[in-house]
């Protein structure tokens, strides 16, 4: 039988240090692009991949994520006393009803790794997608939905990548492959920040993947690299040692909003497709060189 993907892990727990003073007090991915955190971002991405089972892994700053997609009492009464009809709905639409958010605490950053393990007792036995929301992609249907109608033809883990200049392959997982059909490739194996010279090709992974729950397995067993992480793609390494592993790459533009200038980009990008700012905001940026 074929399996659906029903389940989102967002990794939530970084330091976000890139981000100091901003973060101090809350979470990386709270922080707005225009008028939305890119958390609501990441979570209406995969709502539109009809994911019902959104898996946070929170850390320190937890609260605002919480609080945001919890029912907010006082505001709502403020707003529905004050007449303010739309913003109501507003608020009342972050997320959809039939849309379940579960919190685990991750309690020590120990990695990107780490933090998707935090997951397993809710993800148990399926298949499930994780989603990092500083990496806000733009795409016609959403990536996550198209990497949940690859997976339902392929029916193994998929990886979201996009190819990068040589000389920032030190900032991701690069992957080595072979070509399978239009915009899939057959992994073989992942490099967790490769030196452009040693880099086996430019295909970096971003942040959407679709994994099997294997990946826990080798998640317990992988040592910690590089200051005490648990990298994700040492499990991926290992898990791609004995099962298939496609890397797709997707269609949309990506803003890197764990760096500040990504950050920036996605305002702008942002800024002018907004329905009420866009004309005003396009003819500010004419007057600024
Ligand atoms: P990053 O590598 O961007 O790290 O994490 P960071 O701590 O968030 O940011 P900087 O580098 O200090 O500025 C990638 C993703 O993994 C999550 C982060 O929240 C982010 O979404 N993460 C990372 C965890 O949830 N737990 C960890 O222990 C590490």
């Amino acid at each position: 039988m074929k399996q659906k993907i029903t389940k989102a892990v967002f990794p939530v727990a970084g330091m976000g240090s890139r981000f100091l003073p901003a973060t101090k007090a809350t979470a990386k991915e709270m922080l707005p692009v225009v008028d939305k955190p890119l958390i609501q971002y990441a979570v209406e991405e995969a709502v539109a991949a009809g994911i019902t089972d959104m898996v946070f892994i929170t850390g320190r700053n937890k609260r605002a994520i919480e609080d945001h997609f919890d029912k907010a009492y006082e505001l709502e009464a403020t707003l529905e006393a004050q007449g303010k009809t739309e913003l109501l709905r507003l608020v009342q639409s972050v997320v959809p009803r039939h849309v379940n958010c579960i919190y685990i605490r991750q309690a020590e950053p120990l990695g990107l790794g780490h933090a998707v393990l935090c997951a397993k007792p809710v993800i148990q036995d399926e298949p499930f997608a994780v989603i990092l929301a500083d990496d806000l992609i733009d795409g016609t249907p959403p990536i996550v939905k198209q990497m949940v109608d690859v997976f339902s033809k392929h029916q193994c883990s998929i990886l979201g990548v996009q190819d990068v200049p040589r000389a920032h392959t030190k900032q991701y997982g690069i992957v080595s492959s072979t070509n399978l059909e239009m915009n899939v490739e057959r992994v073989h194996g992942i490099v967790e920040k490769p030196k452009p010279e040693v880099a086996p090709s430019t295909l970096a992974v971003v942040g959407r993947y679709i994994l099997t729950p294997r990946i826990f397995h080798h998640l317990e067993n992988v040592q910690p690299g590089a200051g005490g992480e648990i990298q994700l793609t040492d499990g991926i390494a290992e898990l791609v040692k004995e099962e298939q592993l496609l890397a797709y790459r997707f269609s949309g533009t990506r803003y890197d909003c764990g760096s500040k200038l990504g950050y920036l980009q996605a305002q702008v990008a942002f800024g002018l497709k907004h329905h009420e700012l866009r004309q005003d905001f396009a003819a500010y940026l004419q007057t600024v060189s």
